[in-house]
């Protein structure tokens, strides 16, 4: 006898079987265990799902469907060859056949079923999907999830979490983004407040914002084709392809060529991570803010937090755990394999709960201890050899945001011209598994870095002038003669083609005087039409800098000063440097482009220059 647990996506659909005490992915797909969550109504009117339904939609895009969990209640129906159906219906037939799979795999019908759906869906949506559920008619016990529960009872089967600890869900998938905090129980896990979400945010905005940059690179090219014509329709759904698989590609490199293979044209187009993280950085501070929203309601603090999950497969690009990290400042934890984690946790609790009402089922689900800590994740073997292991890593001097709110793929701005260059993103699955004890132990110092640095700066800023580089877990050293972090002109600013270092900061009789050295490459300074600096009073860590110019919304942006007077020596009253500086500790540099907008460094940031105390007389 076995359970089944099923996360049906926006763009995937992932399953697990529970049996015996341990939880195992279905490879349903012959590419991936997860399929796409795409169905085609054929001319004999039967349905294709998964991998089969997505290769013959290129070719028929009439007749396919596909992110239709986006349009659940939506009363207009999907036109598929003619026919119109319904969200509901369309799930049902994903649904059925994904039952009808697994149950010939496994030779027999699962006594319990356990389906997820997004934690902010409303009771409308949600009896939606208990609608699409009784279509399909499953053998079995059927129960239903939230996402991040079940990718929290996921979690704790791979990582020791005592009762009473807290953790929050940031689940960045295909379609939807759910922030959800929850409180280890003896037996499972319950809500804290009320979850968060963003109902439209997701890798098919980001793959329509990649889809755009083509497009605007390609001049009229796209524009010029004629829809009626298949050869062109099949040429730029594959396009639409090679753009998600450049998006994908980009979490592991730093630069990636999309090939573009049209009836009018053949060329390719190059994408940069700093240009995709361009376009992806402002909604994401949207899904930052509603962890945040998430976190108040649960009444509780970052600081109370034991970790941050990162579930879904979006969740994969760097930038978001560095967002996460920096934001919170709490270990962040990231599955080997994202996608998974929901199915997983949908079977544990199908397996331990089956004879359990569905609402009852977080409360009563028999999650068994997991015999891991965060100190010797290597030496024990986890629960399920089955089980990915979730690595935790700490993220402390990234760029994050501590403001602005932004509502979905409305908000993702085109790609900015940049600089190349990012160091290596997330590594392969399995080096991954094999380095876990290594990034723990990371994460543990780092996340002690993090909370000496908010010591430092709530505390003992007099005295430390800044906060203190992370991996320093002395809190009352004395002053050191190593300068803070921020303060060094280090080789890695000094390796970006453009860099400035502050070397004095002095404000006398209310007139300002800087001294710094620059390297602009060969160019000449120039606010209007060139390379220039950008000064910003800081305590060397908030403000931060990737507010410090124009690639940020207004609404976002902090008070700066741009110079590009040389030698490089600025002295002045000038009331915007002024208001600029303030009353802060330090003044700190970078280098802007014309427009304002701040050059990234070769790590993706912005750290192409440091911070330096300001002596008043
Ligand atoms: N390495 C990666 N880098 C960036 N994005 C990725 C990566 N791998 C997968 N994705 C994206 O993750 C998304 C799929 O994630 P997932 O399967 O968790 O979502 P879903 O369950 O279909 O959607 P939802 O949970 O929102 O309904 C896709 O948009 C895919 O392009
Ligand atoms: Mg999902």
């Amino acid at each position: 006898m076995y359970a089944l647990g099923i996360d049906l996506g926006t763009t995937f659909t992932a399953a697990a079987t529970w049996r015996d005490g341990r939880a195992e992915i279905v490879p349903l797909g012959s590419r991936s265990a997860a399929i796409p969550s795409v169905v085609l109504l054929r001319e004999d009117e039967t349905f294709l799902t998964g991998e089969a339904a997505n290769r013959r939609g290129l070719t028929e895009p009439h007749r396919v469907a596909r992110e239709f969990k986006r349009r659940m209640g939506d009363t207009t129906p999907i036109l598929l060859g003619g026919v119109p159906q319904s969200a509901e219906a369309l799930t049902a037939q994903l649904l059925r056949s994904v039952v009808d799979q697994v149950v010939s795999r496994e030779g027999g019908p699962p006594s319990a079923i356990c389906v997820s759906h997004p934690a902010n869906w409303g009771p409308y949506k949600a009896d939606l999907m208990r609608q699409s559920v009784r279509m399909a008619d499953p053998p079995g016990t059927v129960t239903y999830t939230t996402e991040p529960e079940a990718a929290a009872v996921s979690y704790a089967q791979q990582q020791r979490i005592e009762p009473g600890a807290i953790v929050a869900v940031y689940d960045l998938g295909g379609g939807t983004f759910d922030a959800a905090v929850l409180r280890k129980t003896g037996t499972g896990f319950e809500f804290l407040g009320q979850p968060e979400g963003i109902e439209r945010l997701g890798g098919i905005d980001f793959d329509a914002a990649v889809f755009s940059h083509v497009r605007n690179a390609l001049g009229g090219k796209l524009a010029e084709l004629d829809e009626d014509d298949p050869a062109a329709v099949a040429a730029v759904a594959r396009l639409r392809e090679e753009c998600v698989q450049a998006k994908e590609a980009l979490s592991a490199d730093t630069d990636t060529t999309i090939p573009v293979l049209l009836p009018n044209i053949v060329t390719e187009v190059r994408l940069t991570r700093t240009e995709l993280e361009a376009m992806v950085r402002p909604v994401l501070y949207g899904s930052v803010e509603a962890l945040k929203r998430a976190l108040r309601s649960a009444g509780c603090t970052p600081e109370e937090l034991h970790s941050v999950l990162l579930v879904g497969g979006s969740s994969r690009m760097p930038i978001v755990a560095q967002l996460v990290s920096s934001e919170f400042g709490r270990p962040v934890a990231v599955d080997a394999h994202p996608k998974h984690a929901v199915a997983l946790g949908a079977a544990w609790l199908a397996g331990g709960a089956s004879d359990e009402p569905a609402d009852t089922v977080l409360a009563t689900a028999a999650v068994a201890p997991a015999p891991v800590s965060a100190a010797d994740v290597e030496e024990v073997a986890p629960v399920s050899p089955a089980l990915p292991r979730a690595t935790v890593t700490g993220v402390a001097s990234v760029p994050g945001s501590s403001s602005g709110e932004t509502t979905g793929p409305i908000g993702i701005p085109e790609a900015p011209a940049s600089p190349d260059g990012a160091p290596a993103g997330v590594r392969p699955a399995r080096r991954r598994m094999l380095v876990g004890a290594g990034l723990v132990l990371a994460a543990v110092l780092v996340a002690s870095g993090v909370a000496y640095a908010q010591y430092g700066r709530d505390s003992d800023d007099e005295a430390a002038g800044g906060p203190t580089p992370a991996v320093n877990t002395s809190p009352a050293a004395t002053p050191s003669p190593v300068p803070p972090a921020d303060e060094q002109c280090t080789d890695e600013i000094k390796s970006n083609r453009r860099w400035a270092c502050l070397t004095s900061a002095v404000i006398s009789g209310g007139k300002l005087t800087l001294k710094y050295d620059a390297e602009y490459a060969g160019s000449k300074p120039d606010v209007n039409k060139g390379y220039h600096v950008h000064f910003y009073g800081s305590d060397g860590r908030n403000p931060p800098d990737h507010v410090m110019g124009s690639h940020v919304p207004k609404s976002q942006r902090g008070t700066y000063y741009y110079d590009d007077r040389e030698p490089s020596v600025l002295s002045t009253d000038d009331h915007r440097f002024t208001s600029a500086i303030g009353n802060a500790k330090k003044v700190c540099v970078r280098i802007a482009i014309a427009g304002h907008g701040l050059v990234p460094d070769n790590n993706s940031t912005y750290r192409t220059g440091n911070c330096w105390p300001i002596t008043r007389r």
